[in-house]
């Protein structure tokens, strides 16, 4: 069956087609296209991301994304428009008529996400699958992460192989906007038992880095000049909280890490190796956190598996850490891929495969709240 996937939850607009095919070998996954358009630049100036900034790009760029992804697939030549000018009217005048009727389905992001970026990508895919006559799959974007988690790399180029993973199952989904720990007792089945009570992990990282005065989002330039400070043995002389570390539940807290490098940066000047040394620690300190979390669902689970997904994934230094507490357990860990950490939409278009069989409501909107389980 081929899916076409639809992504526009915050600002990444992306559109993927996959190519997914089941036999007694298993599941088969092909990438047949995965088109995905950072705004990152757009709104490094606004130190984070401006939802009407976003909303706009999403409704400018979604219809020469699918015309990309097109041509990605084959469906398309080049050269081809199949169709008149780009309209305003998404999927309107690119109708695709002959080549899409391979297309057997599409999915798009229902939520959670940004309200305004969710009606962008539902309204167009409603077009599309109206144009096209196939049905259409609402996705959750958090339920994204943890399938893409579970593609291993198959023998072509763009081909992967989907496993279910061993249950009980625990995964870690850290994102710019979520912090959970979610349960899996079989496939399909969430349920959080454990998540943030302010700040998601991204947001520390990002509001961290601005404190230091590092551009957004500031993940991953923590994590380069963290890796710097270990190379280096640049160490900061105080130790940063690890909040709720201790507490008797798998909730956390980052807003206090936040205030605490708030308060240890204000009033000084830092020095290019005073920075290195807070983004170790910053680092250190929300790593020590998700893993003594994590150590303690296993314990509480007996989890035979670990997951993980998220934009903050694609830490390293997280990763390792994971594998290391994976290990000792002597249970598997499944990452992403790391071009697949991110967001994209060959994980909705995937999420969106297996609920395929248990859409009953033809009409659905955005959910910014959207929750898993
Ligand atoms: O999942 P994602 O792409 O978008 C959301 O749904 O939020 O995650 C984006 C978040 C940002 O906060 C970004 O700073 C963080 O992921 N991130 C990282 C790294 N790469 C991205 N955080 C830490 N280390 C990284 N290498
Ligand atoms: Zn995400």
């Amino acid at each position: 069956m081929k899916i076409l996937g639809i992504e526009t939850s915050c600002d990444e607009t992306a559109i993927a087609i996959l190519d997914i095919e089941e036999n007694e070998d298993g599941m088969s996954v092909k990438i047949l296209a995965n088109e995905i358009l950072s705004q990152i630049e757009l709104h490094r100036p606004y130190g984070g991301v401006f939802p009407n900034l976003a909303k706009r790009e999403h409704e400018k760029n979604l219809e020469p994304i699918l015309h990309k992804a097109m041509i990605a697939a084959g469906f398309l030549e080049a050269t081809e428009r199949d169709g008149a000018s780009p309209s305003d009217s998404p999927a309107g005048e690119y109708a695709y008529s002959k080549k899409a009727a391979a297309i057997g389905a599409i999915a798009v992001t229902q939520g959670p996400g940004l309200e305004p970026c969710l009606w962008t990508g539902i309204t167009f895919a409603k077009k599309l699958a109206e144009k096209w006559n196939v049905p259409l799959i609402p996705a959750n974007h958090m339920e994204g992460h943890i399938v893409a988690a579970l593609l291993k790399k198959g023998r072509g180029e763009n081909e992967f192989v989907f496993a279910a993973p061993e249950y009980p199952s625990l995964a870690l989904l850290i994102s710019g906007g979520h912090t959970e720990i979610v349960l899996m007792r079989e496939f399909g089945k969430y349920e959080i038992v454990g998540k943030t009570r302010d700040d998601a992990v991204g947001e520390c990282f990002d509001k961290s880095a601005r404190l230091l005065g590092l551009p957004y989002p500031g993940g991953p330039e923590i994590s380069k000049l963290a890796a710097e400070a270990r190379k280096e043995n640049l160490k900061l002389d105080i130790e940063l909280p690890r909040p709720m570390l201790d507490a008797d539940n798998l909730d956390f807290s980052f807003s206090g890490l936040k205030t605490a490098v708030l308060y240890a940066t204000k009033d000084r000047k830092l020095s290019p190796d005073d920075i290195k040394k807070f983004a170790r620690e910053i680092e250190e300190a929300i790593t020590d956190v998700l893993i003594g979390k994590m150590e303690k669902a296993i314990e509480k689970y007996s989890a035979e598996s670990l997951v993980a997904g998220g934009g903050v994934i694609a830490n390293t230094f997280i990763r390792s850490a994971l594998q290391k507490l994976a290990d000792s357990y002597d249970i598997p860990l499944y990452l992403p891929h790391t071009s697949h950490a991110t967001d994209n939409a060959l994980m909705i278009a995937l999420a969106a495969y297996f609920k395929r069989k248990n859409i009953h409501e033809k009409d659905f909107g955005a959910e910014g709240n959207l929750r898993i389980g």
